[in-house]
C-alpha cells in the first residue's frame, strides 16, 4: 500500500546542505504495523512529515495505493490527507475546550456525514480504544496522558484512513503506558487493516512490531 523510491530531503541555508533523508527506499502492505528508530536529527519526523504529504521531496517517489503523491496538486493533497491519512503526535494535539467526544468527531464534519452517526461512530472508536461513557465527555485536560493519546488515536482512526503515522506518540508517556499504547497501535493495523508507521526511541517496543526501520544520518541501515 506505501511504496517508497529513493526518496531525499535537503535543508539548504546559504552555507549548508542537509540531507535529512538521504535515498530511502521502502514499501509497507496493508495492515502492517512498522516502527522507525533513531536518534535525535536522523531525519524520523522530516521522513513521516515526507510520507504524510506535509512536506514535499527534494527528489524520489511516494505511492500509496499506487497513486504518487509526489505529484499530486495542493489542493488535492489537503483532501487526500484527510481522507487516507491518520496523524498521531508526541504531544496529543487535542482540542483542550471540546470533550474527548467531539474531538473524534470532528474530523468526520467535513466528510458529510450525519451528526447522529458522527456520533455513534466516535462512541464506537472510544470504546474500541479503551476509553468508557463517563470518560469520552471529559475534556482533554481531565484526562491521563495515556487516556488522552487514546482519544488522539481514536480521532485518526475517524475518517478510516489507509496509513496512520505516528511520531514519537509514547514520547510523553511512563515506560509502561507506553507499551499499552503500542499494543493498542498493533490492535488496530489488524483490525482495522491500516498500515501504521510510529517513530519511537525504545527499542524494546521496536522489537515488537511487525517491521522496524533504522535511520541513520537520513539514511535507512
Ligand atoms: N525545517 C528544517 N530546516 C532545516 N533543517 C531541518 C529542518 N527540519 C529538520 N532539519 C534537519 O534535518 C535533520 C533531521 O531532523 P528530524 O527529521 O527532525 O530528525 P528526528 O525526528 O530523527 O529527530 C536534522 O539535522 C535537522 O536539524
Ligand atoms: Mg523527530
Amino acid at each position: 500500500m506505501l511504496d517508497v523510491n529513493n526518496l531525499k530531503r535537503e535543508f539548504r541555508s546559504s552555507s549548508t546542505t542537509v540531507t535529512a533523508v538521504d535515498d530511502v527506499s521502502l514499501s509497507l502492505g496493508d495492515g502492517v504495523f512498522a516502527a522507525i528508530v533513531g536518534k535525535s536529527g536522523s531525519g524520523k519526523s522530516t521522513l513521516l512529515s515526507l510520507l504524510g504529504t506535509l512536506d514535499k521531496p527534494t527528489s524520489g517517489t511516494i505511492r500509496i495505493d499506487d497513486e504518487d503523491v509526489s505529484k499530486m496538486s495542493d489542493r488535492k493533497l489537503t483532501a487526500y490527507r484527510r481522507d487516507k491519512i491518520g496523524f498521531v503526535f508526541q504531544s496529543y494535539n487535542l482540542i483542550p475546550n471540546l470533550s474527548a467526544l467531539q474531538n473524534v468527531m470532528l474530523p468526520m464534519e467535513f466528510d458529510g456525514i450525519a451528526r447522529l452517526e458522527r456520533r455513534k461512530r466516535a462512541e464506537q472508536l472510544l470504546e474500541q480504544v479503551g476509553l468508557t461513557g463517563e470518560q469520552q465527555k471529559r475534556k482533554p485536560g481531565r484526562l491521563s496522558g495515556g487516556e488522552q493519546q487514546r482519544v488522539a488515536i481514536a480521532r485518526a482512526l475517524a475518517n478510516k484512513p489507509k496509513l496512520i503515522l505516528a511520531d514519537e506518540p509514547t514520547g510523553n508517556l511512563d515506560t509502561e503506558t507506553g507499551k499499552v499504547i503500542f499494543d493498542l497501535l498493533h490492535d488496530l493495523a489488524r483490525s482495522e487493516n491500516t498500515t501504521i508507521l510510529a517513530v519511537t526511541h525504545d527499542t524494546e517496543i521496536a522489537g515488537q512490531t511487525d517491521r522496524t526501520f533504522h535511520l541513520k544520518d537520513g539514511k535507512l541501515l
